[in-house]
């Protein structure tokens, strides 16, 4: 019976020195040492055996039962180092492979746009005031000098919503009462803002309207401003956008919230004003509107008019980036085409 038993040794150790996988490992084990394995079922036997030679034969079992567990246990740890060593080996990675171009994606023409105007207004000591885009009506109008049902608010097709009173702007001039209410102290602080932002109109789109666009309003209020002021502010604007030689010319026009008020024209950026399609010949071309602010304007803002004055002025920074891009129909700006936006 111990020859059976050293038979089961020699051959358990000899079919575990040829295993690799864990899988084989798992059933050398039961095989062996499991609860119906072969050294469990010859313990079982035991009893079969004559009184005499149990003792020596359980030693021996125990014995050999021991050692193999040991193997097993040795022998777990090189496959599992092996199983390792060839799973690394398979899921090699070559880092020195170029990588996926990563697809980048641009800054927006109006975005760049809008960056480049604020950058130089903020030279000029202007702070960017952030403004609503939903507006009630009388900020968007009354309080800026267009009472209901005077004629002037044609100028500007409004979006209602189903709540009375409440639209979306049509321009960023209510920004400037807000930030009079905001920035003047009850009409004792001088203020020097700009105040981007989008702007919304019910219009026909067409190539050269859009029911959406941006607009940069400016506002200065302080006690000695004067139309001077307005006038130099604006050109030096225009030569730091355009360039130094850029000329600048003043046209009388009206906007009720201003008084006097002015329409702003630059030598021809394309031609340099000889004259070409993008100034229709003319030599210029027309930047933004632009005025003394309304004694009514500075009283609805909290300031004094017999005591403080400023001025006011208002751009389209897609119609900038249009003329400067040769950007024939404004439509492209909303309209996600990648093969526009990709240009920029
Ligand atoms: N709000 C005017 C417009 O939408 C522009 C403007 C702003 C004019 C400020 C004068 C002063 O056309």
């Amino acid at each position: 019976m111990t020859d059976n038993l050293e038979m089961l040794l020699s051959e358990a150790l000899t079919g575990l020195e040829n295993i690799q996988d864990s899988g084989s490992l798992q059933k050398w084990e039961s095989q062996f040492l499991g609860k119906n394995g072969r050294l469990t079922q010859m313990l079982k036997g035991i009893g079969k055996l004559p009184p005499e030679q149990r003792a020596d034969f359980g030693k021996r079992a125990n014995e050999i039962k021991q050692t193999l567990t040991e193997a097993y246990e040795q022998h777990t740890e090189i496959v599992r180092q092996h199983e390792l060593g060839k799973a690394l080996e398979e899921g090699e990675l070559d880092v020195t492979l170029p990588g996926r171009p990563v697809q980048r994606g641009g800054l927006h023409p109006s975005t760049r746009i809008l960056r480049q105007i604020q950058a130089i207004w903020a030279e000029m000591g202007f702070q960017v005031y952030t403004s609503r885009d939903v507006e009630d009506d009388d900020t968007n109008f009354t309080l800026l000098n267009i009472p209901p049902h005077h004629p002037a608010r044609d100028m500007w097709d409004t979006f209602y919503t189903t709540q009375e009173g409440v639209i979306l702007r049509t321009h960023t001039s209510p920004g400037q009462i807000h930030a009079m209410r905001d920035y003047g102290g009850n009409g004792t602080q001088p203020i020097r803002v700009i105040l981007p932002g989008m702007c919304y109109r019910y219009e026909q789109m067409t190539a050269r309207s859009e029911i959406q666009f941006n607009q940069v309003e400016g506002l200065a209020v302080g006690r000695h401003i004067t139309m001077t002021d307005l006038k130099g502010t604006i050109a030096d604007f225009a030569r730091r956008l355009y360039g130094e030689d850029t000329k600048v010319r003043y046209r009388a026009s009206h906007f009720p919230f201003t008084e006097p008020s002015m329409e702003v024209d630059v030598s021809c950026t394309l031609c340099g004003g000889k004259g070409c399609n993008v100034c229709k010949y003319t030599g210029w071309i027309e930047i933004m509107g632009c005025g003394m602010v309304h004694p009514v304007v500075l009283q609805n803002g909290g300031y004094d008019p017999t005591e403080w004055s400023g001025f006011a002025f208002g751009m389209g920074p897609e119609r900038i980036a249009m003329r400067k891009h040769d950007i024939k129909d404004i439509r492209y700006f909303w309209s996600g085409d990648l093969r526009f936006l990709e240009q920029f």
